[in-house]
């Protein structure tokens, strides 16, 4: 509980306490949640680009791209944020892919990655030439083969091989297990690698690795970086022309007390083991970009004396941010006005959906908060609006960037009347 007592905000410094008030950079939540309402997502510009320059200076000695991985916060916003300063994209989608071009990355700093790729979302990425695709398997390998022929063009490749390692986080976002349904297995990969030299319209350029989300310690990154560069060496020996090696992304941030590796050891630690490859490396780092740099604000709608427990009931919900329910995820939450250190109770923290999972925190020591009061849901920029849905009718949460002393609304909240328009009553009901 040690963590609780503590009035520095996780996403510190950008989100702190300024005479009294949570701000974002300069921008008092409270001000933006008038001009907004509540629910809304805020996120730090400052912070986004902070980390990212973070990242970028650990690698400023090797060749090496950042590819932001779209998934985490598609907002275009936030792409064009990172865009602007030099960041490529890791997309899994034709959706993202096309965010990451309307937000100004070209194709050429584009990876596309993910095991279901449709043949026309293959046929998509070639057309705008992509900079690398990450095929997952054989019958993909095959598609993406057809696909490019047709088209009289060639794609380069990365295989994504899955090297068998525990990441050791939450088992829902461990990808590099071999029972995990990620990649090619890492001992059949060079039969695969061969396979793929001789595919028309198929050019073999690297090898690509992703273990898994969230994670703590650089041991499982070091473990799958060792034999990503063992397969290298020994795929060169083999006259397989390699020369990239893309690493994923996964380094994990602070929630609540974890203890992430500083992204200088991991560089260090993939510098050292890939320094005299001959490589050029990629990172698609997503929640180390923007996972901090955001919060959920909600509005406290009722206090409720339980039997049992305390219930704080938010305007906001599991659809704005699913990650309590789906991986018993902590999100620290703080009120809006900062309070003194007394008089802190436990509350069950809940939004109001209909199931008992819509449950943000159980058994929270909290300040003393009313009906009315606002609070901020920490650490939520990234796979937050992301994985938001439309569960109970509820309108998506708007998101707000913030940068020094400005901010701007950067997805509006939709009205009821564009929600139900998306729905048609058939004609065999509406006819008289
Ligand atoms: N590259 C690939 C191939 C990935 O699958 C992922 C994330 C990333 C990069 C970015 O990983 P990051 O740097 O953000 O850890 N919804 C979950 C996280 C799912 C991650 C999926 N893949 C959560 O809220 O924790």
């Amino acid at each position: 509980m040690t963590k609780l007592a503590k009035t520095e905000a996780p996403g510190a410094p950008e989100f702190a306490y300024r005479k009294g008030e949570l701000c974002a950079d300069n921008v008092p939540l409270a001000r933006i949640a008038d001009e907004v309402g509540t629910p809304f997502y805020v996120y730090s510009g400052t912070q986004i680009e902070r980390r990212y320059r973070e990242f970028a200076d650990a690698f400023s000695d090797a060749r090496a791209t950042i590819c932001y991985s779209v998934k985490a916060n598609p907002n275009l916003g936030v792409i064009a944020t990172l865009g602007k300063l030099g960041a490529g994209a890791d997309v899994v989608s034709e959706g993202e892919f096309r965010r990451a071009l309307a937000a100004g990355i070209p194709a050429s700093r584009v990876i596309f990655s993910g095991i279901g790729k449709t043949a026309s979302e293959l046929e998509f990425a070639v057309a705008h030439d992509v900079h690398q695709i990450n095929v997952e398997s054989v019958p993909e390998l095959e598609a993406l083969s057809a696909v490019a022929t047709r088209l009289g063009r060639t794609a380069r490749i990365a295989i994504r091989v899955n090297p068998d390692v525990d990441a050791r986080t939450h088992a829902k976002i461990t990808t590099g297990k071999k029972e995990n349904k990620f990649g090619i297995d890492i001992a059949h990969a060079a039969s695969a690698y061969r396979r793929a030299a001789a595919m028309p319209g198929i050019a073999p350029v690297g090898i690509a690795v992703h273990i898994g989300s969230q994670l703590t310690s650089l041991r499982p990154f070091e473990t799958a970086f060792r034999r990503v560069a063992e397969l290298y060496r020994s795929l060169r020996a083999q006259g397989i022309p390699l020369e990239r090696l893309d690493l994923g992304g996964g380094v994990g941030i602070r929630y609540k007390d974890e203890t992430p590796p500083a992204i200088a050891d991991y560089a260090a630690s993939a510098k050292r083991i890939f320094g005299n490859s001959g490589a050029s490396l990629s990172f698609e780092p997503g929640r180390y970009l923007v996972g901090n740099a955001g919060v959920l604000v909600a509005k406290i709608v009722y206090v409720k004396k339980g039997v049992t427990h305390r219930f704080i009931i938010l305007d906001a919900a599991m659809n704005d941010l699913i990650r309590p329910a789906l991986y018993d995820a902590w999100h620290e939450i703080m009120p809006l006005n900062e309070k003194a250190r007394r008089g802190w109770k436990e509350a069950d923290v809940v939004g109001p959906v209909c199931e008992t999972g819509d449950t943000f925190a159980t058994r929270r020591k909290l300040p003393p908060v009313e009906a009315g009061e606002l609070v901020a849901l920490m650490s939520a920029g990234a796979y937050g609006a992301s994985m938001g849905s439309g569960y109970n009718t509820r309108l998506p949460a708007p998101e707000v960037l913030v940068r020094g002393s400005q901010f701007a609304v950067i997805r509006a909240r939709p009205s009821y009347d564009a929600v139900l328009a998306q729905d048609h009553i058939p004609p065999w009901l509406t006819a008289n």
